[in-house]
């Protein structure tokens, strides 16, 4: 690609499957964002070896080492400037962020939830689902606002709910949309595609914008 790669950096603390799919995605040569580096909080997280093994720089900031929410975010943000990031991606990350951090990457954060937001928001949102009996799941990406799960909607993908689906079954069928929806979703923030309207946003690039409302195509049995 010519022209200059956005730097993301990606915040995580587990397996960092998402992570994956975007480093796959900034492997591509027309991919408008690189990772420029992988924060964890959690100093055993797969995600940390992923990018590793990707050549990304990953860096834990343990939250537990620290004596407050602001030392670890003052530490958060230290290492996401040193890496030079432009925008934040949370993926698989398991701490809210404030306000006061939100406020240094402005309309930059972005995060990736396994429902249909604003339904199932927090932990366990496909046991959520499951206990509430909905028929279709998915996945939302989101702008990251101080609440939990609750900013702007970029794109959604959905999912059927099976009658034989746990908790198991029903995530891995979600996060297979995750995946797609994430990297899509990265390209067209970054590129200054999806533009923001209070808690609307509107997909400015018209070939993609259907994509973003996906059904799973495996939805039909
Ligand atoms: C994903 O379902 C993500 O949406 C949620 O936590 C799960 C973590 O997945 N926030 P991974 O760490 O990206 O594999």
């Amino acid at each position: 690609m010519s022209g200059r790669r956005v730097r993301l950096g990606v915040l995580v603390s587990g397996s960092g499957s998402n992570l994956q799919a975007l480093l796959d995605a900034c492997a591509r040569e027309d991919f408008p964002a690189e990772v420029a580096c992988v924060v964890s909080n959690m100093p055993g997280a797969y995600a940390l070896e992923r990018a590793r093994a990707a050549g990304v720089p990953a860096v834990v900031v343990d939250h537990k080492a620290h004596a407050s929410k602001v030392e670890f975010e003052a530490a958060l943000l230290e290492a996401l400037r040193a890496a030079g990031v432009e925008w934040v991606c949370l993926a698989g990350f398991m701490r809210l962020l404030s306000a006061d951090f939100l406020g240094r990457f402005t309309g930059k954060v972005l995060n990736v939830h396994p429902s249909l937001l604003p339904s199932f928001p927090g932990l366990h949102a496909q046991r959520q689902a499951l206990e509430r009996g909905v028929k279709v799941a998915g996945c939302t990406v989101h702008f990251v606002d101080a609440g939990t799960d609750t900013g702007p909607i970029i794109g959604q993908a959905a999912v059927p709910v099976l009658p034989d689906d746990d908790e198991q079954s029903l995530s891995a069928r979600i996060l297979v949309e995750e995946h797609r929806l994430y990297p899509l979703a990265v390209r067209l923030a970054v590129t200054g595609q999806v533009a923001l309207n209070g808690m609307c946003t509107r997909v400015t690039a018209v070939a993609t914008a259907g994509e973003l409302a996906l059904r799973s195509p495996g939805a039909v049995k």
